[in-house]
C-alpha cells in the first residue's frame, strides 16, 4: 500500500444522504445515520464517500437548489454532525467529498432574495436579469430558460428549473464568495468535491443564440455553444486547485455536463481538476464489445489528459445498472459488471445500493416528484427511481426509518437486503467485498496496464492486467450459455471465483455469468 493514494486508488461511493439512513425519524436519511453506518462501509471496504447535497433547499431540485452553501439542512442535521461524520469518517480511514453546485442557487437563497428587489441593490448584477428574454436559450428540464420575476420586473437565466436561478459568475464579488464556500468546507474538513455541471458558470457574454440542429426536445435543438464552456472557466479551475494544493491531498473531479474529449482535456489539465467523469460506459449495453469500445476510449483520452480514468455504473440521475442490465432478481448480469468496475484500470465509483444490486422503484405518475419527470412522463419519468431508501433489512421501511419514508422503499427489500445479503457467501455483497478487498491488494488491479483480448467468442470479455511482476487475467461470461476458452499458454492459479479452487489444464468452460480471476504463477 505504499504510493496509495485514496483518489486514485481507492473507491468511492457515492451516498445520496436523504436515501441512507434516517436516526431523526423523519423518513429522510440524515448525517448522523451515515456516521452510524461507517462500521458497514468498512466491512464493505470503500475508501471514500461522495455525498450528494445535504445543505438547506426547498427541494425544487431535491437538494440541488441550495438556499445556504455552508450549512446543513435542519432535516439532515446540523455542522456539529457535519463535523462528526468527518472526523469519525476519517479515524476509520475514510476520506469525504462534498458536492459542490457552483452554478446556481435556489431562488431563497438570501443572494437572489436581494438581488430581485430592484436593480440597485447591492447584489442586484449577483445574477443573469434582461429586460426582455435576449435569446434561445433553453433550460435543460424544459421551457425556457429565462423567467420573468415580477417583483424585480425583469427575466432571470437558469439553465435547470426556474426555482434555481444561475449565478454571474463574471462578477468579482460573486466569484470571491463561491471561493469562500470552497474554502468554508476545506477548512471543516472536507478531503474533496464533486463539482455539479462546472462548465457551465460562465455564459456567453454577449448572450447569443445558440445555432440550432436536429434533436428530440427543444434542449437537444441546440448546439451548446453559448450557454456554457467560455474561456473564463480555465482560470476558475486553476484558482480552485490552487486553494485545494494548500491543504494535502485534496481532490476534485468535475461532473462536465455535454463531455467531450476536447472538454476534458481542457478542463483536466496540470493545474485544474484531478479527475472527470465519462458517461460512455455508464451508458454502454450490456455487451462486452460496447464496454471495451467505452474503457478503450476513456483509456486514449485519459492518457491524453493526463489523468487517471474512473468508472461509474450509475449515480442519483440515471437508472441503476440492476435496472438497466439485470433480468428480474437475476444477480448474474449484476455481478459480471460489478467485477468489471472492481478491476478496471480506474477508479471505480459505486452507487449506495449497487453493492446489494438495489433495482429502481416504479412510482405512479401522482408519486413522481423529480422536476423532469412531472414535466416529460412518460417518455421521461425522471429520477425518482433510483433514489429509493436504502434496503438494510426484511423490516417495516427496510430499517432506513421508524417512519414512512420520503419515497417508498423497493418491494423486494424483504429479501434483497444487506443483513440477508452479508449472511449469504454468494450474495452481490459479499462478491463486491471480497472484490474491494483484492483490488485492495494487488497493486496491479489497481495500476497495472489493461490488456483486452480481442479474439473472444460472443459475450465473452477477458482483458489482462499487467506490471512489472504481476499478470491477472479477468474473465467474464456475460451470457446464460457455458463459454470454451483457451488460455495463454501459462500456468495460472485461481485469484477469485464463486465456484472453483483450482483450474486443470488450458481449455476451460466458463459457466453461465462466470466471472474468473487468474493469475499467473
Ligand atoms: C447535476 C446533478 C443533477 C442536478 C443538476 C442541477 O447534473 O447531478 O442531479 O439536477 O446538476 O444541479
Amino acid at each position: 500500500m505504499d504510493d496509495f493514494l485514496w483518489w486514485r486508488d481507492g473507491v468511492i461511493y457515492q451516498i445520496y444522504p436523504r436515501s441512507f439512513n434516517d436516526t431523526n425519524g423523519n423518513g429522510l436519511g440524515d448525517l448522523a445515520g451515515i456516521t452510524a453506518r461507517l462500521g458497514y462501509l468498512v466491512e464493505l471496504g470503500v475508501d471514500a464517500l461522495w455525498l450528494s447535497p445535504f445543505y438547506p433547499t426547498p427541494d425544487a431540485d431535491f437538494g440541488y437548489d441550495i438556499s445556504n452553501h455552508v450549512d446543513v439542512d435542519p432535516r439532515f442535521g446540523t455542522l456539529d454532525d457535519f463535523d462528526k461524520l468527518v472526523e469519525e469518517s476519517h479515524k476509520k480511514g475514510i476520506r469525504i467529498i462534498l458536492d459542490l453546485v457552483l452554478n446556481h442557487v435556489s431562488d431563497q437563497h438570501a443572494w437572489f432574495q436581494e438581488s430581485r428587489v430592484d436593480d440597485t441593490n447591492p447584489k442586484h448584477d449577483w445574477f443573469l436579469w434582461q429586460d426582455q428574454i435576449p435569446n434561445n436559450w433553453e433550460s435543460v428540464f424544459g421551457g425556457k430558460a429565462w423567467t420573468y420575476d415580477k417583483k424585480r420586473g425583469q427575466y432571470y437565466y437558469h439553465m435547470f428549473v426556474k426555482e434555481q436561478p444561475d449565478v454571474n459568475w463574471r462578477k468579482a464579488e460573486v466569484r470571491k464568495a463561491q471561493m469562500d464556500v470552497v474554502r468554508f468546507w476545506l477548512e471543516r474538513g472536507a478531503d474533496g468535491f464533486r463539482l455539479d455541471v462546472f462548465n457551465v458558470y460562465f455564459k456567453d457574454d454577449q448572450l447569443r443564440n445558440n445555432p440550432k440542429k436536429f434533436g428530440r426536445r427543444a434542449f437537444e435543438r441546440q448546439h451548446h455553444i453559448y450557454d456554457g464552456d467560455q474561456p473564463e472557466m480555465e482560470s476558475v479551475l486553476e484558482e480552485m486547485r490552487a486553494m485545494l494544493d494548500e491543504y494535502p491531498e485534496r481532490y476534485a473531479v468535475g461532473e462536465t455536463f455535454f463531455a467531450t474529449r476536447e472538454k476534458i482535456k481542457r478542463y483536466n489539465r496540470a493545474g485544474r481538476l484531478h479527475a472527470a467523469f465519462d458517461f460512455e460506459y455508464l451508458w454502454s449495453k450490456y455487451k462486452p464489445e460496447k464496454f471495451l469500445k467505452a474503457i478503450e476510449n476513456w483509456e486514449s483520452l485519459a492518457e491524453e489528459a493526463n489523468i487517471f480514468p474512473n468508472y461509474v455504473l450509475s449515480n442519483h440521475d440515471t437508472p441503476r445498472p440492476a435496472t438497466r442490465y439485470g433480468k428480474g432478481e437475476d444477480d448474474g448480469r449484476i455481478k459480471i459488471v460489478m467485477a468489471m468496475l472492481l478491476t478496471m484500470r480506474g477508479t471505480p465509483f459505486l452507487y449506495y445500493g449497487e453493492e446489494i444490486g438495489m433495482r429502481d422503484i416504479s412510482l405512479k405518475r401522482s408519486e413522481i416528484m423529480d422536476p423532469p419527470g412531472i414535466k416529460y412522463w412518460p417518455f421521461n419519468k425522471g429520477r425518482d427511481g433510483c433514489r429509493s431508501p436504502m434496503q438494510w433489512d426484511d423490516s417495516m421501511n427496510a430499517g432506513f426509518s421508524k417512519t414512512k419514508p420520503w419515497l417508498p422503499v423497493h418491494p423486494n427489500h424483504k429479501k434483497r437486503n444487506v443483513k440477508n445479503q452479508q449472511k449469504d457467501e454468494n450474495s452481490v455483497f459479499n462478491f463486491t467485498r471480497k472484490l474491494i478487498a483484492l483490488r485492495k491488494e494487488y497493486k496491479t488491479l489497481r495500476q497495472g496496464d489493461i490488456i483486452p483480448f480481442t479474439e473472444m467468442p460472443k459475450d465473452m470479455m477477458a482483458y489482462l492486467r499487467k506490471s512489472d511482476d504481476e499478470e491477472i487475467l479477468v474473465l467474464l461470461n456475460f451470457s446464460k450459455k457455458k463459454k470454451k476458452i483457451t488460455l495463454p499458454k501459462m500456468s495460472w492459479e485461481v485469484l477469485f471465483s464463486e465456484t472453483r479452487n483450482d483450474i486443470s489444464g488450458n481449455t476451460i468452460m466458463l459457466s453461465t455469468h462466470e466471472v474468473l480471476l487468474l493469475k499467473k504463477k
